[in-house]
């Protein structure tokens, strides 16, 4: 029988895992053209769409939260409006939930971050890149989880290490020029650069990402509270430089420095990017930063393609050994050796 829950038959396991695939590429191609496909005085600010992440992302498990609780069995009838909002404010304002703020403040490093990296790198090549992901996570749940992982997982890390440097042998500096727009106003893109901000961001998902598996099955509180206390966490960090922003330029109003240029392409990266917050919270609830991992890199393979017919994407001979070592590492780290069983064959006879 299948394992835990499905929706109309199908394990939420693997729902999840092909639903995030998808949403991951997504994410990379919209977030990579919104940036790319405007010169750099018409570009909108990445601060913003972080901080529009957590306040919706943020409001959304707010809804789910008071949505969830349970009235105490004692006084089912007089549990009113008043008293679940009571019932979730005690349990956000938990005194555990300081918990929070650590894996608040990396992902706000984070997501700023993966602006930089997408915007100084090839769609494809930055996907391929933030796979480094699973190296750091498999590093931190080693040292904050104690796993422990099998010689063949040792293995299929270094070779992902050797894929990702592969991939960034071809990645060099791409000048990205639209008809007329004047040159000292294009979108420039530095592969160094790119790839910094890459690591430093596989860096503090790893770490957040581990950190919030940690703090999610050491307690019972209710995961949509989690989200919530982890998004007002990152209220702080993402408004710092949204204030920046406002400071360099306080003639304007509020409203119009902070959400200048920011159109249609900006809303719809900011949607997926919610999305996929809540997506990856169910999945690290569900299963584990593991599964993740191995949902990021058939990504790979959908950004890859995509990217190739959209950006008209260089496909080299280095960019597809790099892509196919990256995409058997991770196969590898994922791969359970099967114990020997009998067989029971579909029909019932054994
Ligand atoms: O790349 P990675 O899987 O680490 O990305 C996680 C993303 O999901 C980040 O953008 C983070 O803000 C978001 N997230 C979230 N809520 C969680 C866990 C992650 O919004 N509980």
């Amino acid at each position: 029988p299948p394992a835990g829950p499905s929706v109309y038959g199908i394990p939420l396991k693997y729902l999840s895992l092909v639903t995030l695939a998808v949403q991951n590429s997504a994410l990379t191609l919209i977030m990579h053209y919104s940036r790319v496909s405007t010169p750099p005085s018409r570009a909108y600010s990445p601060a913003t769409a972080v901080l529009m992440n957590e306040i919706l992302k943020g409001s959304i498990s707010l809804l789910i939260a008071f949505w969830r609780i349970d009235a105490p069995s004692t006084d089912r009838q007089a549990f009113g409006v008043v008293g679940r909002v009571k019932k979730l404010a005690g349990d956000v304002f938990s005194p555990d939930c300081w918990k929070l703020s650590i894996p608040a403040i990396l992902y706000v490093i984070q997501n700023n971050l993966q602006f930089v990296a997408v915007s100084n790198l090839q769609a494809a090549t930055f996907q391929v890149s933030y796979q480094m992901k699973i190296l750091t996570t498999a590093g931190f749940s080693v040292l904050l989880l104690r796993k422990k992982l099998t010689s063949l997982q040792w293995c299929a890390l270094l070779f992902l290490a050797i894929g990702v440097a592969v991939v960034q042998i071809q990645a060099g500096a791409v000048r990205v020029v639209e008809d007329g727009v004047p040159l000292e106003d294009t979108h420039t893109m530095n592969a160094l650069k790119g790839f910094m901000a890459v690591a430093t961001a596989c860096l503090t998902s790893g770490l957040a990402g581990v950190y919030f598996e940690m703090v999610l099955k050491n307690s019972q509180t209710d995961l949509w509270v989690r989200n919530v206390q982890l998004s007002l966490f990152s209220l702080l960090p993402a408004l710092t430089p949204v204030f920046y922003l406002y400071a360099s330029d306080p003639q304007e109003g509020w409203v119009s420095t902070l959400f200048r240029n920011f159109g249609a392409w900006a809303w719809a990266t900011v949607s997926v990017q919610v999305f996929g917050g809540l997506l990856t919270a169910l999945v690290i609830k569900y299963s584990d930063n593991i599964l993740k991992g191995f949902a990021t890199s058939l990504s790979i393979v959908i950004s890859f393609l995509a990217s190739v017919a959209l950006f008209d994407f260089q496909i080299t001979f280095t960019f597809i050994t790099g892509s196919l070592i990256v995409v058997c590492a991770t196969w590898l780290y994922n791969h359970q050796p099967k114990r020997t069983e009998p067989i029971t064959w579909v029909f019932g006879w054994a």
